[in-house]
């Protein structure tokens, strides 16, 4: 076979809980920031679809693992949603646990092996009325949670994660207006970067506290930065907007600390947010055992060239400026670079800059717009775009393993079609389509059919 994985690599897909659980307001759950928002701002969401139904599989998790089955998954990424696990931040909801331990036994009845992450975006209300991740309250809540939760399934789980993408609420919440609060203040992003920082290292002491058994790990979302040219300034550039949004969690995750050139640029800037001389040795003892690895797009970088204003807020995008590649590949309806290569580029970074420590794709994915428009006579969505997108990843994944990259698996984003934030159900990045207009119906895609071979026979042609 031409393009052959390691044994035991792990074929799947990633999910959330509060992307495809659904029964958001029921059975004791609390209220999380998205559950709120919509609320109070239901037009921001498309077609004005909130969190609370999603792909229901709060209900429907015994067939949709049958599906998984079905299409030969070895491995399953999804989430715990804290606001479930414990309403008031303290006591534990018995209905959750009974639900994630049905969803764990049935899992690893079907030798699926479960992934679990504890935070994807989903602060419960209650937490971010204190301040959210501006307070170290709330690095302490989540220490609480992440301890519960080991407590209660740690027999079932031998991957953890502490974070999905945690750059992300810190981007779209705190610089741009995508994630609720809304608030655009760089020294607040900083605040909120660290303390998630922190409460990731301190979820991870927990878990070596306690001697749990399996690994733990966190998921990034690196984007190369790509400088347009070999000019100092270009460079430079490139090289600033890494150390914000990738080296910030990735440096400290895996080597325990953060880079010198961050620490001087935060210091120049005025943005160095309070903390204590405890905290970096949390930080530097509690490093992960494996990277996820969420990889869409990189970024195109150029020194600044557009003026800034006085009356400019303070934003990354203050220090360099963004470029298009002449030779661009776009998926239009994510409005996402398509660059195969990158996926490459991270493998030989991780192993020659991050101890070649064991990491796994853990998002790869392409959202695309009105799918119906491809089904065939059969019902089945011919989606052979998603097929090359995931073969051609895949190739270049393959040979940063050849040369030596520590890969052990790839997670598709996602398994079934599933609510995407402020994008709801615009754009569609399952195996499995999900018919909103037909009982929330699975119908399984071409790429599915596809990725069960691949699957089985641990790599393609
Ligand atoms: C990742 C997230 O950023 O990308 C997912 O972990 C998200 O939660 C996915 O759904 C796809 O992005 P989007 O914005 O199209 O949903």
């Amino acid at each position: 076979m031409k393009y052959r994985f390691p044994d035991n690599f792990l074929w799947g897909a990633a999910a959330s809980a509060p992307q495809t659980e659904g029964a958001a307001l029921i059975d004791g759950k609390s209220k999380t920031i998205w559950d709120y928002w919509y609320e109070i701002e239901p037009e921001r969401f498309h077609n004005g679809v909130g969190p609370k139904d999603t792909s229901n599989f709060y209900f429907n998790y015994k067939e949709d693992i049958k599906n998984m089955k079905n299409i030969n998954f070895n491995s399953f990424r999804t989430s715990i949603s804290w606001a479930r696990l414990l309403p008031d931040g303290i006591n534990v909801n018995d209905k959750a646990v009974e639900f994630y331990n049905n969803v764990l036994d049935e899992m690893n009845k079907n030798n699926i092996k479960p992934i679990m992450n504890l935070f994807h975006f989903d602060m419960p209300l209650i937490m971010q009325e204190k301040g959210g991740w501006e307070n170290r309250e709330v690095v302490e809540g989540f220490k609480y949670y992440a301890k519960t939760a080991f407590r209660l399934f740690k027999d079932k789980v031998s991957f953890w994660t502490t974070f999905n993408e945690p750059i992300v609420p810190v981007e779209c919440g705190y610089l741009a207006d995508f994630h609720y609060p809304c608030v655009k203040d760089m020294k607040r992003a900083v605040e909120v970067a660290y303390n998630t920082m922190l409460a990731s290292s301190k979820a991870i002491k927990e878990f070596k506290d306690m001697k749990c058994e399996g690994k733990i790990g966190v998921i990034l979302n690196l984007t190369p930065s790509y400088p347009r040219s070999n000019d100092k300034e270009d460079v430079k550039a490139a090289n600033l907007a890494d150390l914000l949004f990738n080296r910030s969690f990735l440096d400290p995750s895996v080597l325990g600390e953060y880079p010198k050139e961050l620490l001087d640029f935060i210091k120049e800037n005025k943005l160095t947010p309070y903390f204590e001389e405890e905290d970096l040795n949390i930080i530097k003892e509690n490093t992960v055992d494996f990277l996820g690895v969420n990889y869409y797009q990189p970024r195109r970088i150029k020194k600044k060239e557009s003026e800034i204003k006085d009356t400019d807020i303070l934003m990354p995008e203050s220090f360099f400026d963004y470029y298009i590649w002449a030779d661009r590949k776009m998926n239009p309806h994510r409005g996402w670079e398509i660059y195969e290569k990158g996926i490459y580029d991270i493998s030989i970074n991780i192993k020659e800059n991050y101890n070649n420590i064991p990491w796994y794709v853990a998002e790869n994915g392409m959202g695309v717009e009105n799918e119906k428009r491809f089904i065939d006579d059969k019902g089945m969505v011919i989606d052979d775009y998603r097929i090359d997108f995931i073969k051609e990843h895949l190739k270049w994944l393959h040979k940063g393993i050849e040369e030596g990259s520590n890969c052990f698996g790839y997670h598709l984003w996602t398994f079934m079609d599933n609510w995407s934030w402020l994008n709801a159900y615009k754009n569609r990045y399952g195996f499995y389509r999900v018919d909103l207009e037909n009982n929330l119906n699975r119908s399984l895609k071409k790429s599915g059919e596809w990725f069960k071979e691949v699957s089985k026979q641990n790599g393609f042609n």
